[in-house]
């Protein structure tokens, strides 16, 4: 939930780091320091806030030194203080620290009796004040970082330097990412490989529970029993210059945009045009033989999760259990061995999607992860990836790696309906065809933008928002809701059209604006219906169909978005793309910090 990076070699490390940093923000943006080595002794500087908080800091406090160590904070244990910012530690020794340490109470009850003095409210500051107390008592670096990490629990990734030790850094993982990257006589650790793209594309990943010890000619790694392990050193295929605005105000904006390829894209991958037919890489396990399939996810992958069942039970036939993984983990349903654990992440790091993928494979099932980070945590600890192409999703809010999660979903029920013999060659055939339309359906969804506006302006005035859907449409509903509560701080709900009167009818007044996702097929007159009996009771409807249901909501709805007709199949794809862009243009009129709204983090690798 943090970002951390170290760097030991011969350059000056602290623009080095600082500019890594800024590639790490979007793992939270609470405070944010650094720490270097100044002819032996540890140098730090800290701000609360956004990076630019430390860049002014460090304007007028430079900070020289070759070997150092930064962190961007998402915070969990203390405010988001400059105080409470890390690095952490005392004169001997500097730490970052990404993750929750659980034991932190008892260690630092221990260590205060031991006469350590505690200067914050974090977690974190127990890992220096321990690696300190060890290193007093006359162990080396290496000898004290051992003996803190064995008696760590929780999870962490963590980089260390230390005073009269120039060239070295040391770094653990457990349960949060780290990567080593080699470069040029200059080594580094960082949170993940897009951090470090600039500096070197060669990178080693560290396993659950190794910890190194990296100098500039290299690095030596070590297993949770302390035992020499090696590690292999991969290239990785990211591009820093994707990473941009590309004249864009906002990331956000950048990556609605992005949609229509990004589904392209994703769709290639998975697609033989000239057939007409899903081509999936070879998989470890027959489709055909899946008993059922367990869906997992967090927040918006959930989402795109949620359609998937309505997918893969529809046209595959086939059974699909769906939980967030935070639920999931701890509920220890009955899995059927040889089922299929179907798991959705942007980042492939989300700590309970990845606690579930364990859980998952613990109970017999075959691991198949749709997943935009291939180089993840959970794309090595999977059967099978399914790559989402949606490149860098920078604003915390995700948008494009929705479209992409679905049109790989969208594949793989054809591929399971072929497999299961519920689709025929040439359904297959129409239904890809479908798909392949999509990119170009999606880049009409732009041309509504000035309606879209008009929506926006309602929702602005609104504190609360209530959407609904019907069907497919639902789980749309339930992202435009997560959407708009994320970038614009208003409240909003999402109901199954269906299940209003059973409830939620009675916040209906005219000041609780209704944004309903009606597209036009089977469903279409239930949901009007719904519709209908809101409006009765003074409900403002603001409406999302498509070309062939906009007539029947004209005179019912105060604004209706005429989206390009699909099939029903492919009809949530297009109605995701204007909720988001609806939750953006209200963020735009609140004012709001869109692409790093408070409290948030992109990638949440912490419980
Ligand atoms: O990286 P993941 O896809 O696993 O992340 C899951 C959620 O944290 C994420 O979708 C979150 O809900 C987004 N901020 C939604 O916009």
């Amino acid at each position: 939930m943090c970002g951390i990076v170290g760097v030991v070699g011969g350059r000056d490390a602290t623009p080095i780091i600082f500019d890594a940093l800024r590639r790490l923000e979007y793992r939270g943006y609470d405070s944010a320091g650094i720490a270097t080595l100044v002819d032996g002794r540890i140098e730090r500087r800290r701000a609360a806030g956004k990076l630019d908080n430390l860049a002014a800091v460090l304007a007028r406090a430079p900070l020289a030194g070759v070997t150092g160590i930064g962190h961007t904070r998402w915070a969990t244990h203390g405010a988001p203080t400059e105080n409470n910012a890390h690095p952490h530690g005392t004169p001997r020794v500097s730490v970052v620290h990404n993750g929750i340490i659980e034991n932190f109470e008892t260690l630092r009850r221990e260590l205060e009796q031991a006469g350590h003095v505690f200067v914050t409210e974090t977690d974190s500051e127990t890992v220096a004040q321990l690696v300190d107390f060890h290193l007093a008592r006359g162990l080396s670096p290496r000898e004290a970082a051992f003996a803190t990490l064995r008696r760590l629990e929780g999870a962490y990734a963590l980089a260390m330097i230390f005073a009269g030790h120039d060239n070295l850094l040391i770094g653990a993982r457990h349960g949060a990412p780290l990567v080593v990257g080699y470069g040029e006589n200059e080594m580094f650790l960082g949170s993940d490989s897009l951090a470090l793209a600039p500096l070197t594309r060669r990178i080693a990943y560290l396993d659950d529970g190794d910890w190194v010890m990296v100098t500039p000619d290299g690095a030596e790694f070590f297993d949770a029993s302390g035992e020499r392990v090696e590690r292999a050193v991969r290239t990785t295929a990211l591009i820093a210059g994707s990473v941009g605005k590309d004249g864009y105000r906002h990331f956000m904006d950048k990556e609605l945009h992005e949609h229509p390829v990004v589904i392209g894209q994703t769709l290639q991958r998975l697609i033989d045009p000239a057939t007409r037919r899903v081509m999936l890489p070879d998989l470890p396990f027959d489709l055909a033989g899946l008993p059922r399939a367990a869906i997992t996810a967090c927040g918006s992958a959930f989402y795109a999760g949620l359609i998937g069942r309505y997918w893969l039970e529809g046209m595959a036939g086939l059974p699909v259990d769906i939980d967030v993984a935070s639920e999931l983990r701890y509920r220890d349903p009955p899995l059927t061995p040889g089922g299929l654990g179907l798991l959705i992440s942007q980042s492939g790091e989300t700590a309970d999607t990845l606690a579930a993928l364990r859980g998952m494979r613990a109970r017999g099932q075959h691991i198949l992860s749709v997943l935009n980070v291939e180089q993840s945590t959970m794309a090595r600890e999977s059967d099978v990836v399914l790559g989402t192409v949606a490149g860098p999703e920078i604003s915390v809010a995700s948008t494009k790696a929705f479209t992409a999660q679905l049109s790989v979903l969208a594949c793989l029920t054809i591929a399971i309906g072929r497999a299961r013999g519920t689709l025929t060659a040439a359904q297959e055939q129409d239904l890809v065809a479908e798909l392949l339309d999509l990119p170009s359906r999606a880049n009409e969804v732009f041309d509504q933008a000035p309606a879209i506006r008009e929506m926006a302006a309602v929702v602005a005035e609104a504190r609360d928002v209530l959407y609904l859907g019907r069907g497919s449409s639902f789980p749309v509903a339930m992202e435009g809701a997560l959407k708009l509560k994320e970038v614009s701080y208003i409240h909003a709900e999402a109901y199954a059209a269906g299940e209003m009167k059973h409830g939620p009818i009675s916040l209906i007044d005219s000041t609780v604006p209704i944004v309903a996702t009606l597209p036009s097929g089977r469903l279409f007159e239930k949901t009007l219906s719904n519709l209908q009996e809101a409006r009765a009771r003074g409900g403002r409807l603001l409406v999302f169909t498509d070309t062939e249901g906009e007539a029947r909501l004209r005179g019912l709805a105060e604004i209706v978005v005429a989206l390009p007709t699909v099939s029903e199949f492919t009809a949530p794809v297009i109605q995701t793309i204007p909720v988001q862009m609806l939750a953006y243009e209200v963020a735009l009129l609140k004012g709001t910090d869109v692409d790093q709204p408070r409290n948030l983090a992109k990638s949440v690798t912490v419980e």
